[in-house]
């Protein structure tokens, strides 16, 4: 009964439609109507701008952390689930939210913060290689899979130098499969040459 819950828990957490509850709470606007139309912090930044954009991006990649880490509570230990299979449910929920019928983010914060949680210098190198990349591309889906990329790739290099960890191998290549499936739009985009780019200041 406990793994049921914790397995339960991880989904409802990831469920939890920050970009949608930030924009109908504060700014009285639903972010699926603008924009791209999807739940996630960039669409939150380019409808609410700035302040909105950073706490839904925020509250997004807790959910993968809180999710990942969850197992660890007294309560949870016993069910003995790997912290990363926590992780993955959070981000479907991210991605199938039973709280926003089923149509959510595209699984990119929500997979940051499962490696926040198991492995954060994997994060901040990501985090650094997002900022960099973003820099150069000026668009936030093509960094985020060039970044999906660089994960496995990271994760490969992990294992042969540091520690021998399959799972986060396996997992680190289904988020990546993840990204690319809901970025599918935005692949049809790039390739027409009508995705957008930021032009936020600090980038
Ligand atoms: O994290 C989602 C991002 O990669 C793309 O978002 O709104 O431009 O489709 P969006």
């Amino acid at each position: 009964m406990t793994i049921i819950i914790l397995l339960l828990l991880a989904y409802l957490i990831g469920s939890i439609p920050s970009g949608l509850w930030v924009g109908k709470l504060f700014y009285n606007t639903d972010i699926r109507e603008h924009g791209s139309g999807n739940l996630g912090g960039t669409n939150a930044f380019r409808t609410l701008g700035m302040k909105a954009g950073l706490v839904v991006t925020i509250m997004d990649i807790l959910k993968g952390t809180a999710a990942t880490l969850l197992g660890a509570l007294p309560f949870f230990e016993s069910a003995n689930v790997h912290p990363l299979i926590l992780g993955i449910l959070a981000v479907v929920g991210h991605m199938y939210p039973i709280f926003a019928k089923f149509k959510g983010g595209k699984a990119v914060a929500t997979s940051g913060g499962i490696l926040l949680g198991y492995n954060w210098p994997i994060f901040v190198i990501l985090i650094v290689g997002f900022i960099i990349i973003l820099k150069l591309t000026k668009i936030v889906s093509l960094t985020s899979m060039i970044l999906a990329i660089i994960a496995v790739f990271y994760s490969v290099i992990y294992y042969y130098t540091v520690n021998h960890d399959l799972p986060l191998i396996g997992i680190v290549i289904l988020l990546a499969i993840f990204i690319f499936y809901r970025h599918r739009t935005n692949m049809k985009r790039i390739k027409d040459g009508t995705e957008p780019k930021v032009n936020w200041k600090w980038i």
